[in-house]
């Protein structure tokens, strides 16, 4: 019998099939090398994303039985958010994929609140830490005057952080538990140019929380070159920041805090002048993976591969995500992409006003529930106090290695104290996210009557 051939109009779709493994069906944007194919890519190939249900009403239903994390940060997850790590295996180039980290930057700018279209998100994997290497790296050229505002652990690290890339640190030190005031800053910066000054707006080992549109407002009066950077690890989704408004040039955080997210992304944003300044730095980035201009396709080998002029325009590969065309330059994860879309999502769900009023509402009943038990805070001044977490002075007797275990046996885990100074003196309540945020969660009373019942077991009483 003869050989039949297939209908002529396979052909094309079973090549692509059996080729794909040789030649991406998506055009790979790399800073040494742009490869795109025209508009006509046929996507009914390419597996869709996988769909996902979003619940803001989370039960933990699916997770197995465990203590509640109440440290400030990681959190509680909700359900949505961990199931859509198990999204099955795509390429990072994958149209489906790069949709969803494309509205994942895209959702990070309502969060941020910034219209601006030169503002700059980026997600890059790592943790909190790896948004100070991003702003000490580009931000600063070796011998740059930064001064960076004392609140405790957190800014001592971004100042030791700015000193590795070789900036010149001018820390502004609080007395443990306060906060440089304006007056002092004012001063600061009529002293001396400084490329940049710093500002950790919750400092996590103290729960001191720092003030950022006055602030802002005086370093655009006093040195209105100074680049305004924020520390936001343990303030972005649970403090009101408004990047434009207040005239930020940068906001650096993490996944694991209040935006319920597994640990994982560094997550930042950055002004239009922040990224000039990087642009211009005459000195190269002292990084690989933190270097803003590796995460941009270089102007010449756009020029050489690309024959459409306007692919000649200087785009980041953040921004070719966002612009849904895919990029790379070093692999992201997939899967912790996927969970922060769903937890941005859940985010976005309402005006994120309301969220900040619910973590200042259930902060202030925690805070009372402290003072009621007749505790005191680290941040003894109430505008000072942050709203996703409480760092709580020990009464007299009691030790953090007897009350945390304790704590843990009542299903509730705090975090000890983190301050060189008060290190043994204190521990540490997160409250943000889920366990805020969720009426069906009794997290945050079953952590008051936990911590109640376990001061009384460690002979605590009120006087
Ligand atoms: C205010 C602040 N900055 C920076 C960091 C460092 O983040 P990471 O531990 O994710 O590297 C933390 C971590 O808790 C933090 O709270």
């Amino acid at each position: 019998m003869p050989r039949q051939n297939p209908p002529a109009d396979n052909h094309p779709a079973r090549l692509s099939l059996i080729s794909r493994h040789l030649a991406p069906v998506y055009p790979i944007n790399t800073p040494y090398a742009v490869e795109r194919l025209p508009d006509t890519i046929d996507t009914s190939l390419l597996p869709k994303t996988q769909s996902r249900s979003l619940s803001t009403s989370p039960k933990m239903s699916s997770q197995p039985a465990h203590p509640t994390l109440l440290i400030p940060g990681p959190i509680e997850f909700d359900d949505a958010v961990l199931q859509s790590m198990s999204h099955f295996s795509e390429s990072h180039v994958a149209a489906g994929f790069v949709a969803t980290f494309g509205e994942t930057l895209s959702m990070l700018r309502k969060l941020f609140q910034t219209s601006d279209p030169s503002s700059q998100p980026f997600v890059l994997s790592g943790s909190g830490t790896l948004g100070w290497d991003l702003v000490a790296a580009n931000l600063i050229e070796p011998g740059e005057d930064v001064l960076v505002l004392g609140t405790g652990y957190f800014s001592d690290g971004f100042a030791d952080c700015l000193r590795v890339y070789g900036a010149t640190v001018t820390e502004l030190k609080a007395p443990v538990g306060t906060k440089p005031q304006l007056p002092e800053i004012e001063k600061a910066l009529s002293e001396k140019r400084y490329k940049a000054i710093t500002v950790t707006h919750v400092d996590t080992s103290t729960g001191v929380l720092s003030e950022l549109q006055q602030l802002s407002a005086l370093v655009r009066r006093v040195s209105p070159d100074t680049l305004i950077i924020v520390d936001g690890v343990c303030s972005v989704a649970c403090e009101e920041i408004d990047f434009d408004a207040w005239g930020l040039d940068g906001v650096v955080t993490a996944s694991q805090k209040a935006i319920g997210c597994p640990a994982g992304l560094s997550i930042s944003m950055f002004s239009g002048r922040a990224m000039k300044a990087a642009q211009n730095r005459k000195t190269p980035p002292a990084s690989y993976f933190a270097s803003m201009k590796n995460w941009t396709p270089s102007k010449s080998s756009l020029h050489s591969l690309s024959p459409v002029p306007h692919l000649a325009d200087h785009q980041t590969v953040m921004q070719n995500y966002e612009a849904k065309k895919p990029s790379y330059f070093a692999t992201p994860s997939p899967q912790l992409i996927h969970a922060l879309h769903t937890a941005l999502s859940q985010i976005l769900a309402k005006p994120v006003s309301e969220r900040f009023a619910a973590h200042r509402a259930a902060s202030d009943r925690i805070k009372k529930a402290i003072a009621d038990l007749g505790l005191k805070q680290v941040a003894a001044n109430p505008d000072e106090q942050a709203h996703g977490m409480s760092a709580i002075y020990l009464p007299e007797g009691v030790k953090g290695p007897d009350l945390l275990p304790i704590l843990a046996k009542k299903g509730v885990v705090f975090a000890g104290g983190i301050h060189k100074e008060i290190v043994a003196k204190y521990i540490r309540f997160g409250h943000m996210g889920v366990s805020v945020l969720d009426p069906k969660r009794n997290d945050v009373d079953h952590a008051i009557k936990s911590l109640r019942e376990a001061l009384a077991e460690c002979g605590y009483k009120k006087e």
